[in-house]
């Protein structure tokens, strides 16, 4: 049947062609060609990010505007989280360190924060307890319900508890993005939580450089 692995041969070729574009295109993701600029745009994800008001791991209170003047790196997640939240705040520091040691400038002016879903659970000892896994200049940041909520809905964060009645402790389902803002505090742009540390490295060298 000479036609038969002919076809299979063509089939297959296609299927790594798409596979191949696929690829391309999640690599290509992170960096989106209308965030360079830095001038305000009014589109789309352009609207990610506003003002807040949170407690960070030393019970003081931080606000957006108190980071004015440096880039910060912004992830949503929570410290019960047993391992998208853990892997990306790794990631998220590696960046930062593998960047500190090429450029220490560059590195200082980036502030990594880390924002809980579950403030509940995150208080502020427990976040003490969880920042030193990842970057001493990490700023874990809690508060009441509503606080939460209000900075979620500025980055279009997504969050619910997932309840199950056989386990004892619950988890959280979230949106998982490590959003780039600008020294004016306006979106930059972001990278996927499956970003490995030297892709947002590069991320950060790019945007900081330009
Ligand atoms: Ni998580």
């Amino acid at each position: 049947m000479p036609n038969a692995r002919v076809w299979l041969i063509v089939a297959i070729g296609f299927v790594l062609l798409g596979a191949g574009l696929l690829s391309w295109q999640w690599y290509r993701t992170p960096l989106p060609p209308a965030a360079v600029t830095g001038t305000t745009t009014s589109y789309g994800v352009a609207q990610v990010g506003g003002p807040f008001e949170l407690v960070d791991h030393h019970g003081q209170t931080r606000r957006d505007a108190d980071f004015r003047g440096r880039y910060l790196l912004v992830y949503f997640g929570y410290t019960f989280c047993p391992d998208v939240c853990p892997t990306t705040l790794l990631a998220m520091s590696q960046a930062l360190r593998s960047l500190a040691e090429s450029d220490p400038d560059l590195a200082e002016r980036v502030a990594p924060l880390f924002i809980t879903v579950d403030p509940e659970r995150d208080t502020v000892e427990a976040l003490a307890a969880y920042v030193p896994n990842f970057h001493p200049d990490l700023v874990a940041l809690t508060g009441s319900a509503e606080q939460i909520a209000a900075a979620a809905k500025e980055y279009r964060v997504y969050y619910a508890k997932v309840e199950d009645d056989s386990a004892s402790d619950y988890l959280m389902d979230h949106s998982s993005f490590i959003y780039l803002m600008g020294p004016d505090g306006a979106y930059v742009t972001h990278f996927d939580h499956f970003a490995q540390a030297a892709k947002i490295a590069d991320g950060l060298r790019r945007y900081l450089e330009s």
